[in-house]
This record gives structure tokens, C-alpha cells and sequence, in this order.
């Protein structure tokens, strides 16, 4: 089969489409013939070495999380999934398999969740990784309500996209953080307030916005961004910084947020929540409640363009590669 492997770590120029051997289905697990694969920050960092400590890369690797298509074999004990039907899922790259930049994939079945008729491989293949990352720190970690007031940072990006639409969905008022170019988009999603963090003073803006205080913020930037966003929580509020990997990045001071009654819970995506977490979003996109977030389509053979592009850390929404 056609895959964009690596060979070694390095820069995007690493990556090269190459034929290898297509994956085989095995007890609870299943072959999906991948149709568009998302790309997230992640795929760069494993591409560049950064998740060796938490997986083993076999090379040639197959960098991608994130895969909608059709499943193409079904190994033994699998139930509920069959060969035709139309999934989406997180595939194995989390545990060190080949990921989604193939024309096969292997997966776990209890992460493979079949999609309904209406919802199209290019809405599915943005909710994985985003999606799921962004439903743990809102509603898992962040406990967003009716009501609530919720910031998201960073709400024109894949985890932002669907930060702001689950907090909005359970009933939450929304602002979120984004260049100006990007802010009819954030709109759009659902938040009532953009703030343009290219102009500064973001918390001050924020205490503008919620002068008692907000419940929650979902942090998908990181990097010291909202490091002064303490005097604009609730007592009692909670802030989920999503990790980002970047070694030495400032953050919250953990004492100074208990002194200001407010919890921080660094969020990563966990694996024992994620089947229900992509049936839930499936679910949502199906009855209309989320959106997809934008999409760029490139080619497979583009994946070296698409990391440059997601590296760069602006692009709006998703890219996702058609194999
Ligand atoms: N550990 C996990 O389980 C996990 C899972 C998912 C994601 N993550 C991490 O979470 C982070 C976000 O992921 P993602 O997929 O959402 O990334 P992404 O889609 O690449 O995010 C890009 C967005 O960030 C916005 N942005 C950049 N600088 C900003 C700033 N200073 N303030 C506000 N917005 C800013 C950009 O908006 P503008 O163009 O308007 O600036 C852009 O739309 C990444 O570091 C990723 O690795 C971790």
C-alpha cells in the first residue's frame, strides 16, 4: 500500500510517500481503508522525536492519528463492525502502531465508531484527536454548564473549534481568543465575544467581558499566553491547560491559583474516554449540534506541506489529507 512514512526523525523534508506493507486485521482490531486523514500538532512532534519517551516509533513510521473511511477487514471477536461500513476513529498511532497517512490503517475496534449516512468522511475525519481533547478539558476536566462562563484560547484552532461549540452545546457563554482575521469564525461557532489576542491586555479583556468572574478556561495554546488570566477567574474556577509537549513553556503558578481558589487540570486526551467521547461527537454532528470545524484538503504526498502548515500554528480549523 502507499503511505508518507519516516525514516528517522527531522524536519517535514523526512517524510516521503513510500509502498509498504498493508496492515492485517487481528483479535479486536480491524483494517479501515483510510479516505481522508486529519492532521494534528501532534504528528509534527512525533515526526521531529518528541513522543519517543511515550512510544516506540518502528521505522519506516506511519505518522496520523486521526482516519475516517471504511473498514476493509474485521479480525476475530469484533463485534458491531463489519466489512463496508463507513467509521472514524484514533486508530493505534497513540500506542506506538502505524497511524493514518496510508491507505490502511489498523485499529482497536472499541475506538472505531461507525458514522451515519449524512455525516461525510470530511466532517468525521476533523474529530478525533480535536475533538476528543477538546471534549475532556470542557466537559470531563472543565465540567462546563448551563450558564458557565467558558474562554477558550485559542478558539480558531482544531481543539478550539470544538472547545467552543461542546461548551456551548451544554449551555455555557462562550468567548474565545484568535487573530482578527478569525474572528467572524470563532463567531460563528458560537462564541458571544472574540478577542483579538494580537492586541494585548487578553485578561484584561477577558475580566471586561465576565466582570464576576469566569468558571472556565480551555487552553489550547499554551506557551505563557494566559499566564496573568488568575485575577479574571471565578473563586471556585477552573483552568484546563491542554498539553502542548513544549518543554519549558511558563505556567500557571499551581500556589497562586489555590491561594485564588481556582484549579488547574492539565488535560490530555485519555484512551479509557475516548469511545465514548467520539460516539458523543459523532452523535453531535449527526443532529446538527456541532459543526465541523473549516477544512484544507491536500494530497497524502503533501503531509511534509501540511506539517509546515500546522507548525506554523495558524491554520484555522483542520487540514486533512486525501489518501
Ligand atoms: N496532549 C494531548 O492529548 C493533545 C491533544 C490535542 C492537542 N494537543 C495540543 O494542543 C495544542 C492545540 O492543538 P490544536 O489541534 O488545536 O492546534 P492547531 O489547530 O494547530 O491550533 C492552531 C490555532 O491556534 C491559534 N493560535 C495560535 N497562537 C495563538 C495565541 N497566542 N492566542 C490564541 N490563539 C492562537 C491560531 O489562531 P490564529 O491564526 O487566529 O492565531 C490557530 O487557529 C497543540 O499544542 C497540540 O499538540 C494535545
Amino acid at each position: 500500500m502507499k503511505a508518507m512514512v519516516l525514516d528517522r526523525f527531522g524536519g517535514p523534508e523526512v517524510l516521503y510517500l513510500a509502498d509498504i506493507e498493508r496492515p492485517r486485521a487481528s483479535p479486536g482490531h480491524v483494517v479501515v481503508q483510510v479516505v481522508l486523514a486529519g492532521v494534528n500538532p501532534a504528528d509534527w512532534k512525533v515526526r521531529e522525536g518528541w513522543l519517543a519517551p511515550y512510544f516506540q516509533c518502528q521505522f519506516p513510521f506511519v505518522p496520523g492519528f486521526d482516519a475516517a473511511g471504511i473498514i476493509a477487514e474485521a479480525g476475530e471477536s469484533v463485534e458491531g463492525l463489519k466489512p463496508g461500513d463507513r467509521v472514524v476513529t484514533p486508530g493505534n498511532q497513540g500506542v506506538g502502531e502505524r497511524g493514518s497517512y496510508a491507505e490502511y490503517m489498523r485499529a482497536a475496534a472499541e475506538r472505531v465508531i461507525p458514522l451515519p449516512d449524512h455525516v461525510s468522511f470530511r466532517q468525521a475525519a476533523t474529530l478525533p484527536t480535536a475533538g476528543m481533547t477538546a471534549w475532556e478539558a470542557t466537559l470531563d476536566n472543565g465540567k462546563a454548564g448551563e450558564g458557565a462562563r467558558v474562554v477558550v484560547n485559542g478558539g480558531a484552532g482544531g481543539c478550539g473549534s470544538f472547545a467552543i461549540q461542546i461548551a456551548k452545546m451544554a449551555g455555557a457563554r462562550v468567548a474565545a481568543t484568535c487573530s482578527a482575521p478569525n474572528t467572524d469564525y470563532v463567531r460563528a461557532l458560537g462564541a458571544e465575544h472574540a478577542i483579538d489576542y494580537r492586541k494585548g491586555k487578553v485578561a484584561a479583556a477577558i475580566r471586561h467581558w465576565a466582570p464576576d468572574g469566569v468558571d472556565l478556561v480551555v487552553d489550547t495554546v499554551g506557551q505563557g499566553t494566559l499566564i496573568d488570566v488568575l485575577p479574571a477567574m471565578k473563586r471556585g474556577g477552573v483552568i484546563c491547560p491542554i498539553g502542548t509537549l513544549i518543554p519549558d513553556e511558563p505556567r500557571i503558578d499551581t500556589a497562586a491559583a489555590q491561594a485564588a481558589g481556582v484549579t488547574v487540570i492539565p488535560t490530555i486526551s485519555t484512551f479509557a474516554h475516548q469511545p465514548r467521547q467520539l460516539r458523543a461527537l459523532v452523535d453531535a454532528l449527526a443532529t446538527g449540534k456541532i459543526v465541523a470545524p473549516a477544512t484544507t484538503l491536500l494530497p497524502l504526498a503533501e503531509a511534509g506541506e501540511a506539517h509546515r502548515r500546522v507548525q506554523q500554528g495558524h491554520v484555522q480549523g483542520k487540514i486533512l489529507l486525501e489518501i
